[in-house]
């Protein structure tokens, strides 16, 4: 089965400061969105990487795509881009051509993402999985809380999940192409995973390890630690 990877790439990266879309700004010089897509073109068996660019964007993601060197055997589209990333990435999925039975979905945000996590998602589709998730054990514990009545108001702990049961999981995820469509096309209300949308159809989600280095960039001490990233690896 053939594999198409769509990247939202519409977001705009308020947390890291004022600036250019998330996806737009450089690490080491190049754009996060060409790592990224450089990221899930290096597994052999993606054929096709869809970029779904900032609404008002696509024309300049289209020329930055012509002006990376990206593999020949890999081919890309780009779409514009919606309000909330689950939209994102709806919008990409319909522009899918047929013949992919296996989509991976994966944030522009996570630039490092090394090519045997995308290979070992890819793998687990294939072995049947409808939709598989690259997973960390935490570092930190976690409490649930009761939101604060006010800002700045201490928040009551309510619960404390075992840790040694709890994941943070990744991009990118993979996921049977049906599975994937239906799931956008039933399910309604906030998430903030694809994988998640699965979960509400009633169907087995499975985690395969994540990687350390396919991490979110979000906050501005994300950059430093992409470039120290990429420095290390061009030792
Ligand atoms: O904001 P956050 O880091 O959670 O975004 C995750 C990914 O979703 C990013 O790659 C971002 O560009 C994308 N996104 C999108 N469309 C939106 C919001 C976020 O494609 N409307």
């Amino acid at each position: 089965a053939r594999t198409a990877a769509v990247i939202p790439a519409a977001g705009r990266g308020v947390r890291l400061g004022p600036g250019a879309p998330k996806a737009l700004r450089a690490l080491s010089g190049t754009p996060m969105l060409i790592h990224a897509v450089r990221a899930l073109a290096a597994s052999r068996a993606v054929s096709l990487v869809v970029v779904v660019a900032p609404p008002d964007g696509a024309a300049e993601v289209r020329s930055l795509l012509d002006a990376y060197a990206l593999p020949e055997r890999t081919d890309f589209l780009v779409v514009p881009g919606g309000q909330t990333r689950q939209e994102s990435v709806k919008l990409g999925l319909d522009v899918l051509p047929s013949g992919h039975d296996i989509v991976l979905v994966h944030d522009a945000a996570r630039p490092l993402v090394p090519v045997d996590t995308v290979d070992a998602v890819i793998e687990a589709v294939r072995d049947g999985a409808p939709a598989v998730v690259p997973a960390l054990p935490l570092a930190d514990t976690v409490k649930q809380v009761e939101p604060a009545r006010a800002p700045g108001e201490p928040e009551p702990v309510v619960a404390t999940p075992e840790r040694a049961l709890l994941r943070a999981v990744q991009t990118p995820q993979g996921f049977d192409r049906a599975t994937l469509v239906r799931a956008h096309e039933t399910v309604t209300g906030e998430v903030t995973d694809d994988a998640g949308m699965v979960e509400q159809l009633g169907l087995t989600v499975v985690a395969v390890p994540g990687h350390e280095e396919a991490f979110k960039v979000t906050r501005p001490l994300d950059l430093v630690l992409a470039e120290a990233v990429l420095a290390r690896r061009r030792l």
